[in-house]
């Protein structure tokens, strides 16, 4: 244990002179919240987390009678910007299909 002393004395001094030690619990409560990052994820597979079975997004379009994207989306939400893709209010595309 003796020969680690002088290390834990020079980390000691890294910290100090880097403000580790009063940086650490202020930035703790700064930290933004980013989910996966700062803050447990709770939807690691994004849509698809919560949108599957009842809630799948096929089942929750039919409801808003969303005109059907069978064979146009594999990926979610990836696919979706085939016609969702411009900047207007509700980005789809003039030329969605
Ligand atoms: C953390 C869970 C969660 C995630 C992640 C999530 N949603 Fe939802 N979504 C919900 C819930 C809850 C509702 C409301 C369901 C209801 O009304 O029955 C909803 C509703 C919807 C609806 C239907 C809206 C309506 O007016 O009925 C759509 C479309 C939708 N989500 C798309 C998406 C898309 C696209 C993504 C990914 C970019 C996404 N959601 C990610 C939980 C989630
Ligand atoms: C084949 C083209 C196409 C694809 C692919 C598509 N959409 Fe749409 N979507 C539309 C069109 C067209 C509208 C109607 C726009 C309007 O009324 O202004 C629309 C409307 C919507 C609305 C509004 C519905 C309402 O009545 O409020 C939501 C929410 C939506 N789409 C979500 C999605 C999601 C999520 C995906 C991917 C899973 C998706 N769309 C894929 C074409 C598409």
């Amino acid at each position: 244990m003796r020969a680690l002393e002088p290390w834990i004395a020079a980390l000691t001094v890294v910290m100090a002179v880097g403000g580790w030690m009063g940086a650490v619990p202020a930035a703790a409560e700064d930290l933004p919240d980013l989910p996966g990052i700062t803050s447990p994820d709770e939807a690691p597979e994004g849509c698809v987390s919560c949108h599957t079975g009842a809630m799948s997004l096929k089942n929750k379009l039919a409801a808003l009678k969303h005109r059907n994207i069978d064979g146009k989306v594999e990926v979610i939400p990836d696919d979706c910007k085939s016609c969702h893709s411009s900047p207007s209010t509700r980005a789809v595309a003039s030329t969605a299909t």
